[in-house]
């Protein structure tokens, strides 16, 4: 256990909520995590909203106790040994609020470094090059009550980074960013882990973030792991028979999709309007079964414009493995009425 960075044994969460004049309700956030991640590797959790990525953030950052199980980070006893853990890992959260608005971007990063004990010469050196990095060097003595909310994220990042840590804990690291500046953080998140050979643990709902980024990726849903592995191997793994994209002149009626839905060979179908034209993502058991699906699109009013085959992506593993979409909304588990 001691050579690795993060480990977990059965890790369970429950939080107990009382609204006004209510009963209390118990949330499982985290059901009996089992979870291995090697030092040097850049690891990924993926999960729809409430699937418990930040609750097991936080257990593995010493912020917020387990209920039962186990955790250790870098062989060390995230309930026994916080005090040890916690000089050697940092992390950043999307849409954090941390700092001073008073004092400027470079102020504040000095500050948190102090926090670290680093000496003054290599906070600086690194605020700079970490400031070059994020592409928010000419705001370096800007208030930081006067950033936009990207800026600041790039800030947060920035602090993340600036300790060089063993373990990096980053919860959606590129919430808020536009394109291009999420394009930088992920390059300096592979970067850093693969030359430094630290770890890097992540949260994400972009599927394809994980699938670019991660060595590995855990698939959580409702404080479970469903799958664990390479991006690789989970689209190897779940990829059963064939998918194609279709695209369509028109429109299809609801009656005809229901008739392609139900061609032998046909496992599920989804279907988007754009720009009156319609995109059909189809999963087939095997790919021969695609020939009565184009006679039955051909039979009715509309013609194929285009007809590929795809590979599978995290997206399908995804929904392979719970039956719904991640950006769908789940059940409510913790019987909210609202
Ligand atoms: N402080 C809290 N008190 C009560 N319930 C909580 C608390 N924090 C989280 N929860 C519940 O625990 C579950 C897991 O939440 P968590 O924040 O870990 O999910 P997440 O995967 O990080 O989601 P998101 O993608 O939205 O950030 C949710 O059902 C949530 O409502
Ligand atoms: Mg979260």
């Amino acid at each position: 256990m001691n050579n690795l960075a993060i480990y977990t044994k059965e890790l369970t969460r429950l939080y107990k909520t009382r609204a006004l004049r209510k009963k209390e309700r118990v949330v499982q956030a985290l059901a009996g995590v089992d979870l291995t991640v090697n030092r040097g590797e850049l690891f990924g959790l993926l999960g729809p909203n409430g699937a418990g990525k930040t609750t097991l953030i936080k257990i593995l950052t010493t912020l917020l106790s387990p209920t039962s199980g186990e955790a250790f980070v870098l062989g060390l006893d995230v309930m026994r040994d916080y005090r040890r853990i916690r000089p050697l890992i940092n992390m950043v959260a999307g849409g954090e609020y941390t700092g001073y608005g008073l004092l400027t971007v470079r102020e504040n990063l000095w500050m948190f470094g102090q926090f670290y004990g680093l000496d003054l010469k290599t906070t600086l050196n690194r605020i700079d090059e970490l400031l070059r990095v994020v592409n928010l060097s000419d705001k370096a003595n800007t208030k930081i009550s006067n950033l936009s909310t990207g800026m600041r994220q790039k800030m947060n990042f920035v602090r993340g980074f600036l300790t060089d840590p063993q373990v990096i804990f980053l919860d959606e690291p590129t919430l808020g960013l536009d394109v291009g500046a999420a394009r930088d953080v992920r390059r300096h998140i592979k970067d850093w882990t693969h030359q430094s050979g630290k770890t890097t643990l992540l949260t994400t709902h972009y599927m394809a973030e994980a699938d670019e980024l991660c060595d590995r990726v855990a698939i959580i849903d409702k404080g479970s792991v469903l799958a664990c592995d390479s991006p690789a191997a989970l689209k190897h793994q779940y990829q059963q028979g064939a998918i194609f994209d279709i695209r369509l002149s028109g429109q299809p009626s609801p009656s005809e999709l229901d008739h392609i839905k139900e061609t032998q060979g046909v496992k599920s179908l989804t279907s988007a309007l754009q720009d009156g034209q319609t995109e059909l993502r189809i999963t087939l058991d095997q790919e021969s079964a695609i020939g009565p699906v184009v006679s039955s699109l051909t039979a009715n009013d509309v013609s194929i414009l285009k007809l590929s085959k795809c590979e599978p992506t995290l997206e399908d593993v995804f929904v392979g493995l719970v039956g719904r979409g991640l950006g769908d909304e789940g059940e409510d588990r913790d019987g909210n009425e609202e």
